[in-house]
This record gives structure tokens, sequence and C-alpha cells, in this order.
């Protein structure tokens, strides 16, 4: 299973939580911290989507393809991604951080149409439609942090006057795990 932004909030609980349900995981991060992060979280390899050798990493990462991959970054990785997908594989699209900040509509994916040659299943969810389970999922994932299964990775910035730059950084130059500026330093 591959899981982009695997640094970030969404993808730091997906890389254990694939882990925990019995995958090999491969990260994409970006940067050698994040890379180290990810990795200790459990990945059993991490692609530095900074790196100029993206795709060779991402190549010798999965020597056998990707059967599943939670996307949440689109742009050239996913292109790249999308090209080591294996027949039948499935994408769970959560997210396209990339072209967030874009002036014009992103292209997509130049390979869109290895998903038709691969049959590759692809479902966009949102995690609104789910409201009516959130205490469900609280729950759950709120015994397996107690539980030290599952590690909540936080950056906490001090100060109110950090939140417009911590906001533009997220896409960039990420902290890991959920980003939290706590107003009362
Ligand atoms: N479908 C839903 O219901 C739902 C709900 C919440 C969030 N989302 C989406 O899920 C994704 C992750 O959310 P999050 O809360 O985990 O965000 P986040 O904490 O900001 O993490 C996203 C990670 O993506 C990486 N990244 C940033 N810019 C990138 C780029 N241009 N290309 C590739 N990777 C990039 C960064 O890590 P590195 O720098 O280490 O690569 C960053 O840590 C976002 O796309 C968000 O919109 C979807």
């Amino acid at each position: 299973m591959l899981i982009s932004g695997a640094s970030g909030a969404v993808g730091s609980v997906a890389v254990q939580l694939a882990k925990q349900a019995g995958s090999r995981v491969v990260g994409i991060a970006g940067g050698a911290a994040n890379c180290s992060m990810v990795a200790r979280l459990g990945a059993d390899a991490v692609v530095d989507r900074k790196a100029s050798d993206c795709k060779e990493q991402l190549e010798a990462a999965t020597p056998h393809g990707i059967d599943r991959l939670f996307e949440n970054s689109g742009g050239p990785m996913f292109e790249t991604s999308i090209a080591r997908l294996n027949n039948h594989a499935r994408i769970a699209l959560c997210g396209l951080i990339d072209g967030y900040n874009s002036t014009e509509r992103p292209p997509g994916p130049s390979n869109f149409g290895l998903l038709l040659t691969k049959r590759i299943r692809t479902q966009g969810f949102i995690v609104l439609d789910y409201m009516d389970r959130a205490a469900e999922v609280e729950g759950f994932l709120g015994e397996l942090i107690s539980s030290g299964q599952l590690e909540a990775v936080q950056s906490v910035l001090p100060g109110f006057e950090q939140l417009p730059a911590a906001f533009v950084n997220s896409f960039s130059n990420s902290q890991p795990g959920k980003l939290i500026i706590d107003l009362t330093a």
C-alpha cells in the first residue's frame, strides 16, 4: 500500500492503520526529517518526493508494484505512482494538495488512461459524508492512542502570529502531523 502525504495529519494515521491491518506500507514524504518520521511510524519504505531520484526511489520501494494507493497529494508524484500500480489496484482518493494553490486548474495525470488499461477502481471520499460515525471513529482511534498503538503526530507552534506563515508553509515545507497553533503561548 502506497500512502502519499504520509507525514501529514491524515497520512501519518493512515500509515499506522495500514501497518496494523497487515499491509506492506510505503510512504511518500518530503525531506529527510519527514521521511525519518514516517519510517519511525512503521512504514516499510519511504520515498522522498523532494529528491531528484524520487521516481527511482519509488521503483526500488515497490519491486512488485502497488496494489492500494491512499492518495493525499496529486501532482507529479501521483502520476509516478499511477505508473507503478498493478492491474486491478485500487485508489482511495483523499486529497490533491499539490493543486490547492494553483491559479489554474491542474491538468490532471497525463497517464490517466492507465486507470482504464489496468482496470483500476478509484473512489473519492469526503469525511463529511460519514459524520454520523464520528463518535465511533473517535472512540476507536482514542483507544488506540491511549493504549500506545497509535501515535498522534502533532507539531505545535506557539502564538497566534505564527498562523499565517504556518498555513502558507503547510503547502511546501510541512511540519509533521497535525499542525496546531497554541494561542495561549
Ligand atoms: N477527503 C476528505 O474528507 C479529507 C479530509 C481531510 C483532509 N483531506 C485531504 O487530505 C490531504 C492531507 O490532509 P492533511 O490534513 O493530512 O494535510 P497536512 O497535515 O497539511 O499534510 C499534507 C502533507 O502533504 C505533503 N505535501 C504538501 N504539499 C505537497 C505537494 N505539493 N505535493 C505533495 N505532497 C505535499 C506534506 O508532507 P511532505 O512535505 O512531508 O511531503 C504535508 O505534510 C489533503 O489533500 C487534504 O485536503 C481530505
